[in-house]
């Protein structure tokens, strides 16, 4: 009898973004929150770790978790200094709701998240009346002071989800009204749930202003799938002409759809089923078939709606017919690595054509079979994006450090082998 074969359905686990935000925005309700589906991987746990510090009752992550808020002014000194690892997000998101207690927070992380600028932040949290010590250039160690803080209007210079969500996290627990302008629209995590959770939340075009809540509404929520680990496997779909991959339960949040959006006019068969509401967000069901893939110029208001997923797409553009342009990302140099330097580094190691732009990088595709290893600088999405790329048919792709997944992805590469397994082997 043939054997069956499996049908080409990949569950990820839940969106890292609304995870940590699940956490904090949990932490600070009044009563007790249940979250099902956080993602269980090193950045979360890094804000879970934070968290605890600070007084928090968090438990050990896992499939549900229930977790009984402090409400919005009963955070503790912390006990020694706020670890955050890897991870930006807890770094930059903890940092602004730590600017409005009248105690010091002292912020430390790993080497990758040593050199990843914070004066983003501290600008903004300065402006609002807290206190911002960093080590030269602008990096961690951070000690943050806080206090009563000023209501502000701030103007971003950048589109950055992290920058806005710790100036509407300070206001919140200040009780201050603040509004956030962007150039380009990040994505909108935070200000969605606090909304579901009561808070006065106006939308004006490129600004968020928050008028605070005397007390924050319980979460119930469940973590849809994280679009930016499904991208992978639609990635890899789409590098196979015939072959078909079902993604249920993504996230379809518009400010983190890009990457699909774009692999839809490269010329791959994207199409969507059963979007709904959840919680504030759109879920639904990414149904990815591969095709013959053609480059196309990707800039302007579309790059932070795929700001994670730039390496993975220029991993696909090396098979893309012509030439893929990205530009209007210089933010990929201070991500997890420089992720433009490394990127065009590794493809042309591996026989790629490639170039660096200050702020982006043009691939031009072609058949040839690509060849070698790949220095992934310890980065998670470099690991899974040169993962999936060593998955199409002809290449030979040695990943230095596969087990830096764990940032985001645990399980991601039993997960890949059996999607290759689906789609053909
Ligand atoms: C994140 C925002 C993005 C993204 C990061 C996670 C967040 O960074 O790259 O991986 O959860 O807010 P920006 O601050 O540049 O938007």
């Amino acid at each position: 009898m043939a054997a069956l074969k499996r049908p080409s359905v990949v569950r990820v686990p839940g969106d890292k973004s609304i995870s940590h935000r699940a956490l904090m925005l949990s932490a600070l309700a009044e009563g007790t929150s249940r979250v099902r589906g956080i993602l269980e991987s090193a950045d979360v746990q890094s804000t879970a770790t934070v968290l605890r510090r600070l007084g928090v009752d968090v438990p050990a992550l896992g499939p549900e978790i229930t977790i009984v808020g402090r409400g919005l002014r009963a955070l503790r000194p912390p006990t020694g200094m706020l670890d955050c690892g890897n991870s930006g997000t807890t770094a930059r998101l903890m940092a602004g709701i730590a600017a409005a207690f009248p105690f010091e927070s002292r912020f430390e992380g790993d080497a990758s998240l040593s050199r990843r600028p914070m004066g983003r932040v501290a600008a903004p949290l300065r402006a609002m009346g807290a206190t911002v010590d960093l080590a030269a250039g602008d990096r961690l160690p951070m000690r943050v002071h806080g206090g009563p803080l000023h209501p502000t209007r701030w103007e971003s210079d950048r589109a950055s989800a992290q920058v806005k969500s710790a100036v509407l996290l300070a206001g919140l627990v200040a009780g201050v009204e603040v509004s956030v302008a962007e150039p380009e629209r990040s994505r909108d995590h935070t200000e969605r749930m606090l909304a579901s959770q009561g808070a006065g939340v106006v939308i004006d075009d490129l600004t968020v202003s928050l008028i605070p809540p005397s007390a924050l509404r319980p979460l119930y929520l469940h973590v849809p799938a994280d679009p930016s680990s499904a991208a992978f496997f639609a990635a890899l779909a789409a590098l196979r002409p015939g072959a078909r991959i079902t993604l249920p339960d993504v996230c379809l949040n518009p400010t983190r759809s890009g990457f699909f959006e774009t692999l839809s006019a490269m010329g791959a068969d994207v199409s969507v089923e059963g979007p709904r509401e959840e919680g504030g967000e759109i879920v639904g069901e990414y149904v990815v078939g591969g095709a013959p893939l053609r480059g196309i110029p990707v800039g302007g208001g579309a790059v932070p709606a795929m700001i994670d997923e730039l390496p993975l797409l220029a991993c696909v553009a090396t098979r893309a017919e012509g030439e893929t342009r990205i530009t209007g990302a210089g933010e990929l140099r201070v991500k997890e690595s420089d992720r433009i330097a490394a990127v065009v580094a590794n493809l042309r190691a591996l026989g790629a054509d490639a170039e660096e732009l200050p702020d982006g990088m043009t691939v031009r595709g072609s058949e040839r079979p690509l060849k070698g290893r790949v220095v992934t600088h310890g980065d998670h999405r470099l690991a899974m994006a040169f993962g999936v790329l060593g998955a199409v048919p002809g290449n030979s792709i040695e990943v230095d450090d596969p087990h830096c997944t764990i940032v985001s992805f645990p399980g991601f590469w039993e997960r890949l082998d059996d999607a290759v397994q689906a789609v053909g082997g």
